[in-house]
């Protein structure tokens, strides 16, 4: 009996699964609707001559599918300067960095590096050509560190970390992602901050016994604009911390 409830769950699970056969297609034209509305008001590539708009859903490679779609840059800001951190000590580290905007609009603020994890050949290499391009006067940090890689492999530096994540992987990544995390900061102990937009797993954060959830924000009616910082330290709430800012930005 239980040898046949699993191959049903399974597929019950594949037809709720959002990059399965069924909702795939749905979620892939509603996100290119919705990227659609937001490109036309934000014009974030007709201003800067970039390409990272246009979502992508690919099949192609191990593990499996994955689906791009950018965050809205005007939530980045918002995200990045909620940490209040003070930014020139910190490596912003884009966990399922797609073709790069995270990592542009980053480097509107004085990083000590910005680095970007991409598991798409395809998807990094659209990402590097947006790194040449975009180079506004008001960009602070033209470090970047472009890998093509699975994020469950990569060794953090020996940096303060801000780690960003838009709804890029499943729980299991997720969960590898955080015990990396925790080792790399038992070992060298130093601040970091996880912001995750859309924080469909955020109980893995919560189950960390090193993190502390000291930010929310964004609607709940809007998902995909809803984000969580996480922190490690105790003095990491930044309140009374110089916190990050772009110019201009008052
Ligand atoms: C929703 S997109 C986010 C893109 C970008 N962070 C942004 O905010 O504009 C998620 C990205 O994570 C990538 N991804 C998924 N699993 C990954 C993994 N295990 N390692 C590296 N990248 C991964 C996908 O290919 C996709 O480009």
């Amino acid at each position: 009996m239980s040898a046949l409830r699993r191959p049903l769950t399974d597929v019950v699970r594949g037809w709720l699964d959002l990059n399965g056969p069924l909702l795939g297609p749905a979620f892939y034209l509603f996100e290119s609707v919705r990227s659609y509305i937001e490109e036309r008001k934000e014009a974030f590539d007709a201003r800067f001559g970039t390409d990272t708009a246009a979502p992508v859903l690919g099949r192609d490679q191990r593990p499996g599918v994955y689906f791009y779609v950018a965050t809205t840059a005007s939530l980045i800001y918002e995200v990045i300067e909620a940490l209040a951190l003070p930014p020139d000590v910190f490596a912003f580290v884009d966990m399922g960095s797609g073709k790069g905007r995270a990592l542009l609009v980053a480097s509107e603020f004085a990083f000590a590096k910005i680095v970007g994890i991409e598991l798409s050949p395809q998807l990094h290499r659209i990402a590097q050509n947006n790194v040449k391009r975009y180079s506004p006067q008001t960009q602070q940090c033209t470090d970047f560190d472009l890998r093509c890689m699975n994020v469950v492999d990569y060794a953090y530096g020996p940096e303060p970390l801000v780690l960003f994540l838009f709804d890029p992987f499943d729980r299991e990544t997720l969960e590898s992602v955080v015990s990396n995390l925790e080792a790399s900061l038992r070992e060298n102990p130093r601040d970091a901050y996880i912001a995750y937009v859309y924080p469909q797993f955020e109980d893995v954060l919560q189950a960390s016994p090193i993190l502390r959830k000291v930010q929310e924000g964004g609607p709940r009616w809007r998902p995909w604009s809803r984000y969580v910082v996480y922190a490690t330290s105790p003095g990491s709430d930044g309140a009374a911390k110089t916190a990050a800012q772009r110019p201009g930005s008052g």
